[in-house]
């Protein structure tokens, strides 16, 4: 064993040496992508190939420089490049150029329905990457909402699979194209952020198939992303990182992938699994990198010098090295060695303006009674804008999304921007929630104390609304622990702060309330039959008081529906009801504690829950208001019979009834009308954005194939088109289906 491995590092020398002079075909960028892969890996050592799995810093990994194999460097991701931390340590580098566009968050971006905004925003975000050098980014996040408490479900986008596949796949294409990977994070089932690291999903296949896979598979296959973040979760007693049935079996087996698995940070516990479990580069393992060794941390990781020695031994052969290089390899040669990448930009006007447009196409108008929305000049003279979300800049905080944006237009300054000649506004703070504005040494620089008591803070509120002929209620949640924030879920679906009492409070002064919430996740919303309109603002990043103003003014007609059911209570949501969260204390194979969470929900997640259980959410899934109308006439399918494997054509015309132009996603549900097993009421399968000037009408059709109408059938372990009658809904939102039409599979 030892001399076979002594005469192969000879010859992977002696092999670099001799074809010094002619360009060596992994270089040679006429050659296949697996001929370079293959050439670079005989030339590799023992070494090499156990230097380049492995982290060599906080953000890279090293390459191979004897032959000019590229480092790695990687950057959060998803919502804007990060700015540089040391080499080391989370700290910041204290780098000058490094301030990024700080783009909405991904809630926003599945809340357009659009998947051009999808492409716009990785070819936006890829080119900041690319201009900072970075070869991955990491994101985007596609983990389903399961629970509105979960602190990362604004870096997510929503809880429908299909949704979520749909968008991810164009803001793979747009990052990809820059030359830079995306990683998907976080494979799979990491659904909540208490305990990350021990929970434990208990999930059957077919509620794996059909509701937690969908977005990472269409984002690997459809996509075609290079790199896949592992969770720090554990899947049927193992990590998610080197998850054996997740990683081998599905992603590399199943969907014939041919990426990188990244781990987590510090997501590795072991070097046996982390080898046979189908993980590739592993990284964060020691937070400061240094502690856990002599010379460099970085050889004591589980895929470093644990690793190496054991191949010595003859415990592990190099099979699985062979492949995780291989996989490093074609990473590199995509992105950092990838000549014909662009050169990418950051901080562009274009970059600012996509931004703002995306922003403005995702915030959702919840409700607009009276068409008190858009602001009217006419009609109003004096605004109290009312509220901590009004002046708090929040791209610092929330965990590794946090960023250093060039700027940010807070809702208060966009809204004097937009209106300051208009209308006489006066701005109140109600109620003191986060005053910090630092993450990781990153500061937003505001000074937030406020040291009134909160009953002065009330009535100094309600002062200013009696005042005003309209109240703009700025709250909702922050990027704070416990909030929309890694590590720590919410402790419930209640705003925080005592906003509830505020906004009660505020409406008895001035019954011309428009509530802004600013959440990447639903809020329990009591009031919402008292205030006359509701505007789902998200985390919209530089452009935030713009984006905010653009819709308030109507200068853009609001186009965004919901990508996630807001539910009135918890009671609503099936992983509360019926689920345990957040599990029942349990051990590891190693005796550890962990947590179980038996997702007994099943497949019933978000509507299909609601659905269900005939419930009557604060508001449904795909919800979303416009300043116009639409009507939707009657639904059509081109043959009412097929056989199975034809696709059915469904058409429905819609047009826009009011006098202004807009935007109308129509949503297209399936019905299986009689099944062997128990199916959903119906799951969405489609949907289309579409623009209609005042008076006009768009046919607008969904092609609907074998695989829309199947489930997965854990037993046989694939996916099923039963014979029989199925049912297309075409709706405005899960609550509104408008026209339905019937066909049957023979
Ligand atoms: C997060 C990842 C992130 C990584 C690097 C982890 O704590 O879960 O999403 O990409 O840190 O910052």
């Amino acid at each position: 064993m030892k001399l076979t491995r002594v005469l192969a590092t000879t010859l992977a020398l002696c092999s670099a040496a001799l074809s010094f002079s002619a360009t060596p075909v992994y270089l040679d960028e006429s050659k296949t992508l697996e001929e370079r892969v293959e050439d670079a890996l005989s030339r590799m050592t023992l070494e090499e190939k156990i230097g380049i799995i492995h982290a060599q810093s906080k953000f890279s990994a090293p390459g191979v420089p004897r032959l000019g194999i590229s480092e790695i460097w990687c950057t959060d991701g998803p919502m804007g490049v990060r700015p540089e931390v040391l080499w080391d340590e989370w700290e910041q580098a204290q780098w000058t150029n490094d301030s990024c566009t700080a783009f909405p968050s991904l809630t926003c971006l599945a809340a357009t329905w659009d998947p051009e905004m999808a492409a716009l925003y990785g070819k936006s975000i890829g080119e900041e990457a690319r201009f900072r050098n970075k070869a991955v980014i990491l994101g985007p996040g596609v983990n389903i909402y399961r629970t509105p408490l979960c602190g990362r479900n604004f870096e997510y986008m929503g809880e429908d699979p299909y949704l979520s596949g749909k968008m991810a796949i164009d803001y793979v294409k747009g990052v990809q194209g820059n030359g830079v990977a995306v990683c998907v994070k976080h494979f799979a089932l990491n659904n909540n952020e208490i305990n990350r690291h021990t929970s434990n999903p208990i999930v059957d296949d077919r509620t794996l198939y059909e509701i937690y896979l969908p977005a990472f598979k269409a984002a690997a296959i459809d996509g075609g992303a290079w790199s896949f973040m592992g969770g720090y979760n554990l899947f049927r007693g193992e990590h998610a990182s080197y998850n054996p049935i997740l990683m081998n079996d599905i992603l590399k087996g199943e969907w014939n992938w041919d990426g990188a698995v990244i781990s987590d940070w510090g997501a590795v516990h072991d070097t046996e699994t982390a080898v046979t479990g189908g993980l590739d580069m592993e990284f964060g393992s020691w937070t400061n990198g240094l502690t856990n060794g002599v010379s460099n941390a970085y050889d004591n990781y589980w895929l470093a010098n644990p690793y190496l020695n054991g191949i010595k031994e003859g415990k592990f052969s190099e099979k699985e090295l062979d492949d995780k290089v291989r996989r490093v390899l074609r990473l590199t040669f995509r992105t950092a060695m990838n000549r014909n990448r662009p050169w990418g930009s950051m901080g562009s006007d274009e970059h600012r303006d996509a931004c703002r447009k995306i922003g403005a196409e995702g915030i959702v108008l919840l409700k607009n009674q009276g068409n008190l929305l858009p602001l009217d000049p006419a009609k109003v003279k004096k605004i109290a804008v009312i509220g901590e979300n009004a002046i708090k800049m929040m791209t610092v905080g929330g965990g590794s999304s946090s960023l250093k944006a060039r700027y940010e237009v807070t809702p208060l300054e966009g809204l004097k921007r937009r209106f300051g000649k208009d209308f006489d506004i006066v701005y109140e703070r109600g109620y003191v929630g986060d005053t910090l504005g630092e993450y990781n040494g990153v500061k937003t620089n505001q000074d937030l104390r406020d040291f009134r008591t909160v009953e002065q803070l009330t009535s100094d509120a309600v002062k200013a609304a009696k005042e005003a002929d309209i109240v703009l209620y700025f709250g909702g949640l922050n990027k704070s622990d416990h909030q929309d924030a890694e590590d720590s879920d919410r402790l419930s679906m209640v705003l925080p702060y005592g906003q509830d009492e505020l906004i009660e409070a505020i409406c008895k002064a001035n019954k011309n309330t428009v509530v802004v919430n600013i959440s990447g996740t639903g809020v329990a919303m009591p009031w919402a039959d008292k205030v006359q309109a509701i505007l789902q603002a998200w985390y919209l990043g530089n452009e935030t008081g713009n984006a905010i103003a653009d819709v308030l003014s109507g200068d853009v007609n609001p186009s965004g529906k919901l990508p996630y059911t807001y539910y009135a209570d918890l009671m609503q949501c099936g992983a509360h009801k019926l689920g345990e969260y957040p599990g029942t204390p349990a051990k590891d194979k190693f005796g550890n504690d962990i947590f179980d969470i038996p997702y007994n929900e099943g497949i019933y997640v978000g509507y299909r829950f609601i659905d269900k259980n005939n419930l009557k959410p604060t508001f449904p899934f795909g919800h979303g208001l416009s300043y116009t109308t639409f009507k939707y006439g009657k639904a059509t399918v081109d043959k009412t019979e097929g056989v199975k494997g034809d696709s059915f054509t469904v058409s429905v015309p819609v047009t826009n009834t009011g006098n202004r132009e807009g935007k109308e996603t129509v949503e297209l549900f399936i019905s299986d009308l009689k099944s062997s097993v128990d199916r959903p009421v119906k799951e969405l399968k489609g949907f289309s954005k579409v623009s209609l000037a005042p008076g006009e009408t768009k046919t607008v059709t969904f092609s609907v194939n074998e695989y829309d109408l199947s489930f997965f059938d854990a037993d046989k372990h694939e996916w099923v088109c039963e014979p029989g009658d199925f049912e297309a809904l075409i709706g405005a939102s899960s609550a509104d289906i408008r026209s339905k039409v019937k066909f049957s599979v023979r």
